[in-house]
């Protein structure tokens, strides 16, 4: 009873809705059909006949039915303020797995922020630094399922491409946030400075931002359409409802 409630509960907490990405228990089925199994076979477990019922042990496995595996890692890709971070982070909490962002990590690598990269080393010298980052994140995180946000200008180079669509051939979860010129503008107008290929050369209104974004997003769409095996609108959708969505997706793909 308390068990059934208990994951009743579960079902209602949008971020538990996808139910399971498993590995080691090959979790696939709904939290509701496999505490449906613990109870006609309880594991052998160090509880006494009859404790089945007990609240301590109904907790313990609600615990573990909670626990969700991440057998792959997931790598957001999509253009600059699609929220690839944010949602990042989401995910990463929610699997309880490591989440790494390759700006962060150049800024960490270069000692300095991407604007002040850009501005004083130059885009050339960035994308080199990217194209490393990607692979070094993606050969260590091989064998540690990760939550990996990426810059928005990553699918630009052919060898991140490659690298990216290796990836998703060996079981790494690609997905695209997408959202339009205007969204994506508005976004990027609220933190000024921060993105170069956007404000780097000149101040910009919001008309000359979008036309910007435009001119850039039509270059890349087919790349992030190409590298992607999930696409997720995120024009109407904040970061918890897209991270959501994301668990959901994969828990059916
Ligand atoms: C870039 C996107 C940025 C950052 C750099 C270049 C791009 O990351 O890597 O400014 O070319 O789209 P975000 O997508 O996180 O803004």
């Amino acid at each position: 009873m308390i068990l059934f409630g208990l994951t009743h509960l579960a079902m209602q907490v949008p971020l538990f809705k996808g139910g399971f990405r498993g590995i080691s228990l090959g979790l696939t089925d709904s939290i509701e059909s496999l505490s449906f199994l613990y109870v006609q076979n309880p594991p052998v477990s160090p509880f006494k006949k009859g404790d089945c019922g007990s609240p301590i042990y109904c907790i313990l496995l609600f615990v573990i039915l909670n626990t969700m595996f991440l057998s792959h890692s997931i790598v957001l890709i999509g253009f600059m303020a699609s929220g690839k971070s944010h949602v990042a982070r989401l995910i990463s909490k929610h699997f309880d797995a490591p989440v790494i962002d390759l700006d962060a990590r150049i800024e960490a690598a270069c000692g300095s922020s991407i604007a002040r990269v850009f501005a004083e080393r130059g885009e050339k010298y960035f994308r080199e630094k990217e194209a490393e980052t990607l692979k070094q994140v993606l050969q260590e995180t091989a064998q540690k399922p990760s939550v990996i946000a990426t810059g928005g200008g990553v699918v630009t180079n052919e060898a991140n491409r490659n690298l990216l669509q290796q990836a998703a051939k060996d079981g790494v979860a690609v997905i695209y946030l997408r959202a339009t010129p205007e969204t994506l503008a508005k976004r990027i107008r609220q933190e000024p400075g921060k993105r170069p290929l956007i404000d780097g050369d000149k101040i910009r209104n919001m008309e000359e931002t979008q036309e910007r974004v435009k001119v850039l997003l039509e270059g890349r769409r087919a790349f992030y359409e190409s590298c992607a095996d999930i696409i997720i609108d995120t024009n109407h959708n904040d970061a918890s409802n897209v991270a959501a969505e994301i668990v959901e997706r994969l828990d059916t793909n």
